[in-house]
């Protein structure tokens, strides 16, 4: 086995949908360039592992989930959510390294994520506490491009004049937190012929303030308020040159106020789709590009060079520097995303 040992940014990646995967249900997915196995456990715990079995290499993805462990299809051991082997059929004595690479797993807003680089150091991003709990629907997207394609989008300046339409008013401003946390505001007017922005400027938006929060390189929560809507962009790299991305929606709990309940399903659909439609004019570009430096110019190009800067800083790991002592989950009180 020959597993290439790609690095990225120590951060949460999102994994697979929460609907993906039962209870005694396995998933395979391959994330960073390696093939993970994801499991329930009957009691409803979600272990993260590597796909390949710590004792001769049997693919884990094939084997049966025993209850609240994963049990490999070759020799039968069998291993908790946190990667640790319990049981050896043929063995009264279990080896401290009878361990699987393993990742520290959260669900929320209906994904899986995991934590690349042992012991998370920031609390999984989400949502403003603004934001009403009820989120969209989740669509999820592949990309034959690298995945810093996807989450330097919000930052690329020049593509909303020529992509989107929708040309800057002025200079963005960018402002950090931490040095987890990349953040840009600007503001642009609504210039496409697109029934989306059609519709924006038949309510009187002519013009929209959007800010984009990127934690660890990878997971960007866009605001608009005008709208009084988020978006969420978690981006996942399955390999170094391809990658993943869940897109979802909320709004803020303000907004979901003033909507009968019964219509917010459909709010949260529209809210979707109208996103979707934004985003179908990245989706026509970016499939296939590649994360190349040719030329660039610092006028224009200083956003999105800004943040090359931040994706370069952050702290990197490979998920076999993921070997943990995971006996206990991590206490993430008080941690915060911006951490
Ligand atoms: S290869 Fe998995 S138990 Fe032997
Ligand atoms: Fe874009």
């Amino acid at each position: 086995m020959n597993e290439k040992k790609s690095s990225f940014p120590k951060a949460w990646y999102p994994l697979a949908l929460s609907t993906s995967l039962n209870r005694g249900g396995i998933l395979r997915q391959t994330a960073f360039g390696v093939p993970l196995v994801l499991y329930r456990s009957k009691r409803g715990r979600v272990g993260v592992m590597s796909s390949t079995c710590i004792h001769m290499g049997a693919d884990l993805s094939r084997g049966k989930v025993s209850g609240e462990r994963l049990q490999c299809p070759m020799h039968g051991w069998e291993f908790n959510t946190n990667g640790k082997c319990e049981h050896i059929p043929s063995a009264s004595e279990i080896p401290d390294r009878a361990q699987q690479i393993a990742l520290y797993v959260e669900e929320k807003n209906g994904i899986i994520f995991g934590y690349l680089g042992g012991q998370p150091n920031a609390s999984l991003p989400d949502f403003p506490a603004e934001a009403y709990s009820q989120t969209s629907r989740i669509t999820v997207m592949d990309f034959d491009t690298p995945y810093q394609v996807l989450a330097s989008n919000s930052y690329d300046a020049q593509h909303f004049s020529t992509v989107h339409h929708r040309p800057l008013v002025g200079t963005p401003k960018v402002f950090v937190n931490s040095p987890n946390h990349y953040g840009v505001s600007f503001r642009a007017s609504v210039g496409g012929d697109g029934y989306n922005d059609r519709l924006l400027r038949a309510i009187g938006v002519h013009e929209v303030e959007l800010l984009a929060d990127c934690y660890g390189g990878n997971i960007i929560v866009a605001t608009s308020d005008r709208t009084s809507t988020y978006i969420m962009f978690a981006t996942l790299p399955v390999t170094e040159t391809s990658s993943r991305i869940f897109v979802l929606n909320a709004i803020t709990k303000k907004r979901a106020e003033k909507i009968p309940t019964i219509i917010r399903p459909l709010i949260m659909e529209i809210t979707h789709r109208l996103t979707l439609a934004f985003l179908h004019h990245d989706i026509k570009v970016v499939s296939d590009l590649q994360f190349k430096f040719g030329i660039l110019l610092p006028e224009v190009d200083e956003g999105f060079m800004g943040w090359m800067r931040y994706w370069n800083s952050l702290p990197t790991a490979t998920l076999f520097d993921s070997t943990l002592q995971v006996d206990s989950p991590p206490n993430m009180a008080g941690v915060h995303a911006a951490d």
